[in-house]
Order: structure tokens, then C-alpha cells, then sequence
């Protein structure tokens, strides 16, 4: 028995309607996805952490737009070969791990000697590093003359990660600390003293921080 004509157009009206209503939903509601953040596996080891460090460096992080590793003479930006090595030098007493978040998350807090201001908080945007991802970028940091020791579970001043022992506040001072420095009451962002001398009164509870 035939189907009458309106029924086979009904028919595919309602076919057609339901497969365009399918494709539809296929495609992305957006069209500008924000980036995919990739998160970092918890297990990498400091090797690891110091290679993937360095490529968050080349791309992501564009510290080489600025930057330089083994180049000398007028340079507008500090040359990073062997900067662990040099941390003592910027920061008596303090570890090179704080040092490095330092110069990451609030590097106008320490302007290194001969030059001027100038580098972007690195966990902000435009650059907007993770916590994880700067904890690479200090692996490879400590990997250019000092030892890499930091792990995905450090804590520094500005980042704890899940279940690690955060930085006790008031810490007894411990090996970084330089004689007669007393653990300065912790008043983060408070009554901050003169640029150059910030570095100082937080060494002595920084210091104890890490002994790994
Ligand atoms: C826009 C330019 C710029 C970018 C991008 C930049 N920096 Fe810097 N950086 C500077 C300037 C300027 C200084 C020196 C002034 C200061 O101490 O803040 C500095 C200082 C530093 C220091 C301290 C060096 C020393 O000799 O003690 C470190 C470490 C550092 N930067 C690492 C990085 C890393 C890692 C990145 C990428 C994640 C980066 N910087 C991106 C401009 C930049």
C-alpha cells in the first residue's frame, strides 16, 4: 500500500531536521577555545622538570625575548648563564629556590644591580605561568650552575602544593640564615621595606624551608 505523499514528506522533513540537529551539536558551541591549560604530571622527576623547564622557558614563558644564556658586554636584560651560582650574591641567606620564585612571581621586589625594572610577574597574564609550570622553570634555573633540587611538591613563598607542608610562618631559622638575623614576624604585603633590604628580614624563616 503506498504512503500517501504527505506522509513520505512529513517523513523526511523530520529526517532531515533530526540530522541537522545532530551535526549541529557536534560542533563546538565556541568556536575560540581559551588554550588548553595542560597540567603537569605530580611525579616528574627534577630531570625531568629541569627539561621541561627549559621548553616552558623557549615558548610559553618568553624569557628569551629578554633574556640571554652565555652572552656578555651593554646588556639591557641580566645574562642567565650560571645564575644559581649567583644567587648569594643577590640574596645572602636566602635559598635558591625562594630567590628564583621571587624573581618570578614579584620581580620588582628585587631589581638585580645595573638594571632597571621590567620583567612581568611570570605567573600573570600575558604569560600567566602554573605554579607547577614555574616550579619547572626554577629546576632548569638551579640547572644553570647549581644543582637542581626542587621537586614537584616544594613549597615556596608563593605556592603550596596539595598535602605539602606549607612554609611555617615563623620557622626556627635554620642552615641559610646568616648570624644574628632574627625570624622576622611574617607580614606578607604589609609595611614592605626599602626594595633592595626586602630580601633580607624573610631569610631567616625561608631559609629552614628546604632541607632536601
Ligand atoms: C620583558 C622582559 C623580560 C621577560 C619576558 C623576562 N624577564 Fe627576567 N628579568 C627582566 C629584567 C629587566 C630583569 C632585571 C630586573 C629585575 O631584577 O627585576 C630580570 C631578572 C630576572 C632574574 C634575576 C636575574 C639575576 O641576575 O639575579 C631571573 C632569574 C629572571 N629574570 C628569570 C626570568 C625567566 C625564567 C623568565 C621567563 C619565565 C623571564 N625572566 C622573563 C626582564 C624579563
Amino acid at each position: 500500500m503506498a504512503v500517501p505523499l504527505i506522509g513520505r514528506i512529513g517523513v523526511l522533513i523530520l529526517a532531515s531536521t533530526a540530522f541537522y540537529a545532530y551535526v549541529g551539536q557536534l560542533v563546538p558551541q565556541n568556536e575560540v577555545q581559551p588554550p588548553q591549560e595542560t597540567v603537569l604530571r605530580t611525579d616528574l622527576t627534577t630531570a625531568e622538570m629541569v627539561t621541561t623547564g627549559r621548553q616552558i622557558m623557549d615558548a610559553k614563558g618568553l624569557c628569551f625575548t629578554c633574556h640571554t644564556i652565555g652572552r656578555s658586554g651593554a646588556l639591557r636584560f641580566p645574562d642567565l648563564a650560571g645564575i644559581a651560582g649567583r644567587v648569594s650574591e643577590r640574596a645572602p641567606g636566602v635559598t635558591d629556590i625562594e630567590y628564583f620564585a621571587q624573581s618570578l612571581y614579584e620581580p620588582d621586589s628585587f631589581i638585580v644591580p645595573g638594571f632597571n625594572p621590567g620583567m612581568p610577574a611570570i605567573n600573570r597574564p600575558p604569560i600567566g605561568l602554573t605554579d607547577q609550570e614555574i616550579l619547572c622553570v626554577i629546576a632548569y634555573l638551579q640547572s644553570l650552575g647549581g644543582t637542581p633540587t626542587v621537586t614537584m611538591q616544594t613549597s615556596h613563598k608563593y605556592y603550596t602544593p596539595a598535602g605539602a607542608a606549607p612554609v611555617a610562618p615563623g620557622e626556627a631559622p635554620a642552615n641559610g640564615a646568616a648570624p644574628g638575623q632574627k625570624a622576622a614576624p611574617v607580614a606578607p604585603a604589609a609595611a614592605a621595606p626599602a626594595k633592595s633590604a626586602q630580601l633580607k628580614p624573610q631569610a631567616a624563616h625561608l631559609g629552614g624551608a628546604f632541607t632536601s
